[in-house]
């Protein structure tokens, strides 16, 4: 059994390339259909009613227009406040998969861990999600949550890897609240850029977890288990975004590692 149809992927904006690169790689065979908001973003500090009607109105996009088969919500911030609405919502339909689950998955099979950060934008830790997912999951896991809004910022400017980035990534891992952590979630789909800093200011000695890998493993086992792997790829990848730039264009190298073409796709005629 197979089924080519398109895969639909959605972030606030570009980061959630950075979970695209990682299926495309697990899955060569797939057709994907990217969607960014960049109209709206960043979703971060946004209220959690607007990011679920955001959210909803790009789902529809994808499963409507672009006839997708299963929608992967590649952003923390829109996981944390609209996974639950969209998945009841197109129960029974499409498979919807987030970027939090597989991860919690992660952390709590890994037996090394007792004591786990997690950094994200204000959002993301405001919602709770992850600390509700983790008291429930595993209750003797020890964690500590804390909200990094400027990184997501920084690194789509292009600070990272410098000294820039440096100064501030010491500033925020150096709180208390991360003290006598072993390891730590990049709770935001632009944070990977950043891994190989944040592993240095640890020397090593914190694990660090990083979703876009996780997730494209969860979505490749869901589609296998219900049947819904493509055997061709049939189409190009597309890449949606609601408001187009120059920036936006070239910030897409960074977080795909290669150039490419943006389309802008009006889901609403004027952002609100
Ligand atoms: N992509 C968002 C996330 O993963 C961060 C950027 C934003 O604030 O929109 O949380």
């Amino acid at each position: 059994m197979s089924n080519n149809r398109p895969i639909g992927i959605f972030d606030s904006g570009i980061g959630g390339l950075t979970v695209t690169r990682a299926i495309r790689k697990v899955l060569p065979n797939e057709s994907l259909v990217y969607f960014g908001d960049t109209a709206h973003m960043p979703y971060g500090d946004k209220e959690q009613d607007d990011i679920q009607r955001f959210s909803i109105s790009i789902t529809e996009f994808l499963l409507n227009e672009k006839n997708c088969k299963a929608i992967v919500i590649a952003c923390n911030t829109a996981s944390a406040a609209a996974y639950e609405t969209i998945r009841d919502r197109y129960r029974g339909e499409v498979p919807i998969i987030s970027v939090i689950d597989p991860m919690i998955e992660e952390v709590i099979n890994d037996l090394s861990v007792k004591r786990v950060g997690i950094i994200a934008t204000r959002t993301t830790i405001k919602s709770g999600v992850y600390q509700r997912k983790f008291n429930r999951r595993k209750p003797e896991l020890e964690y500590t949550a804390l909200a990094t809004p400027l990184l997501a910022t920084m690194i789509e400017e292009g600070f990272y890897n410098n000294n820039v980035s440096t100064a501030v990534l010491d500033n925020y891992l150096s709180n208390k609240l991360l003290d006598g952590i072993d390891g730590l979630v990049l709770g935001c789909t632009h944070y990977p850029l950043i891994k190989h800093e944040i592993d240095s200011f640890y020397q090593g000695k914190v694990k660090i977890f990083d979703s876009a890998q996780v997730v494209a493993n969860r979505l490749k086992h869901i589609l296998e288990k219900e049947g819904l792997l493509a055997d061709a790829k049939t189409q190009p990848d597309y890449f949606y975004v609601s408001e187009l730039s120059e920036s936006f264009e070239e910030s897409t190298k960074i977080f795909f590692k290669e150039k490419i073409e943006l389309e802008k796709a009006d889901l609403w005629k004027t952002p609100d």
